[in-house]
């Protein structure tokens, strides 16, 4: 049953009419309405015309554990009863920011991060992150690194902040002008990159090099902060060469920089490691956390930071400390409430693990997709629940796909069973953690079905 109160008819009739998508062009929405989902359970989504299929994009790479998850969605409940909403800004907290901070900074203790600053999303974490960056430097006493570094292909989020370390001119050349100061080198990504090399050690090697020219040219005492995902997920899943993010980390500490681990999508599990560092065995300075920290019932989010970075602020007499920045939904007690019943619940169905053996089943399976369809140039994953597929006219040359085809290759695969997600050429496959192995399988047969369709074999 649904809980709206129109009929479907009405919810076809004004789709799209009213309201404008993000990531979507509006004349674009209104020719092709997008699909209505009215109803989700475990891992499947059920479309307003009934169509259950297994949801491959895990909502937004954020519903690790699926759409039924009782204890989160009585923690929410719960809460909205007790306490629906109160502020944590100066002078009132509540009591499950206290709690939640608790656990965050037990959860997070193997990666060294100790505090929480609370946010209402992914964007927020960034902008946080990069902002208490520039006043970690201004309180120690070097007020002139203000200047952000980051990876070509990184996503960040649309804050203009995020915006402006983004590595995708999709969500930058509109908006521009962007913030000054920040600076991009080319990113880990073996299948493209300005060196052409496809050596993952060699190509983290010339990577790192290039930070470190692109730090010499700027000048180490201009920049704050290098920001990063420990692999990258929305521009096209590109888990980097391992040695990579321990070089980053190296050259950070060396140059007095800031090192920002954007965990948006890969902290809680998803790369089959607790976080995305930690799979690396690095320790950021900071770390932006968000998405899955509710199971995506409840926008929230938090930046964890070590000790260091909290001994600066916490040690300073002078007041430039105070923290002017925070979000009214900072620390929301219903959110806080999910993210506390969420933790515990990713915890105890231990869905990294999960994650890791599952998105091994799903990567190798996309590898034998691509042994029989050509037009799948290069697949990517192979740490836990993240998974690509970039899509070419021509292996040879690596020519870009037609632009139409990945939206038919997202429908034909939809028809047959799995909702995928379609970003410029790629397939991106981010599913919930708790995933099982015929899930695998159907994800993997829907998607033979769709590649048969488009392709025409
Ligand atoms: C790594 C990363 N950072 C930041 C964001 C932005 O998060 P939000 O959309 O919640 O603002 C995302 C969203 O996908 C992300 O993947």
């Amino acid at each position: 049953m649904n809980v709206h109160v129109k009929d479907d008819n009405f919810l076809k009739e004004n789709n799209a009419r009213h309201m404008w998508h993000p990531m979507a062009h509006p004349a674009d929405s209104l020719a092709n309405p997008p699909a209505i989902i009215t109803k989700g359970e475990g891992v499947h989504i059920t479309d307003i015309d009934g169509h259950r299929v297994v949801d491959a994009v895990g909502g937004l790479w954020n519903v690790n554990l699926g759409f039924s998850c009782e204890p989160v969605k009585q923690a929410i409940t719960r809460q909205l009863d007790v306490l629906p909403y109160y502020s944590t800004f100066r002078g009132t907290t509540n009591d499950c920011a206290i709690e939640l901070s608790y656990e965050l900074a037990n959860f997070f203790e193997p990666d060294g991060l100790v505090r929480a600053f609370y946010t209402s999303g992914g964007g927020d974490s960034v902008e946080t992150a990069l902002r208490l960056s520039r006043q970690y430097h201004k309180v120690r006493g070097e007020p002139g690194r203000v200047k952000f570094i980051s990876l070509k292909k990184g996503y960040h989020g649309t804050h203009m902040g995020g915006a402006s370390v983004n590595g995708n001119a999709n969500f930058r050349t509109q908006y521009e002008p962007l913030l000054p100061g920040c600076h991009h080198i080319p990113a880990p990504y073996t299948y493209r990159n300005p060196f052409n090399e496809s050596d993952p050690a060699k190509l983290a090697q010339l990577c790192a090099a290039a930070l470190e020219d692109e730090i010499a040219f700027q000048g180490a005492s201009t920049i704050a902060a290098f920001i990063m995902e420990p692999i990258l997920g929305a521009g096209g899943v590109i888990p980097p060469h391992e040695s990579f993010m321990p070089m980053v980390r190296e050259i950070c500490d060396r140059n007095g920089i800031l090192l920002i681990a954007d965990e948006v999508i890969t902290a809680f599990g998803r790369t089959g490691s607790w976080s995305g560092s930690r799979h690396w065995g690095v320790k950021p300075d900071m770390a932006c956390t968000a998405k899955a920290i509710t199971n995506g019932y409840f926008p929230f989010g938090a930046v964890m930071m070590a000790q260091g970075v909290v001994d600066v602020f916490e040690n300073d007499k002078t007041g430039n400390a105070n923290v002017g920045h925070g979000y009214t939904y900072s620390g929301h007690p219903v959110g806080a409430a999910a993210a506390i019943a969420c933790l515990a619940e990713t915890k105890r169905l231990n869905v990294a693990d999960n994650a890791a053996a599952r998105g091994k089943e799903l990567y190798e399976g996309c590898l034998k997709l691509m042994e029989k369809y050509e037009l799948i140039g290069d697949v990517r994953g192979g740490h836990g629940l993240m998974t690509a597929m970039e899509l070419v006219s021509d292996r040879k040359t690596k020519m870009p796909i037609d632009k139409a085809l990945p939206m038919r290759l997202q429908e034909a695969t939809y028809q047959n069973g799995t909702m995928v997600r379609v970003s410029g050429p790629n397939v991106i496959l981010s599913p919930a953690l708790i995933l099982t192995q015929a899930d695998v399988e159907t994800i993997l047969s829907s998607l033979d079905a769709g590649f048969s369709a488009v392709s025409g074999n």
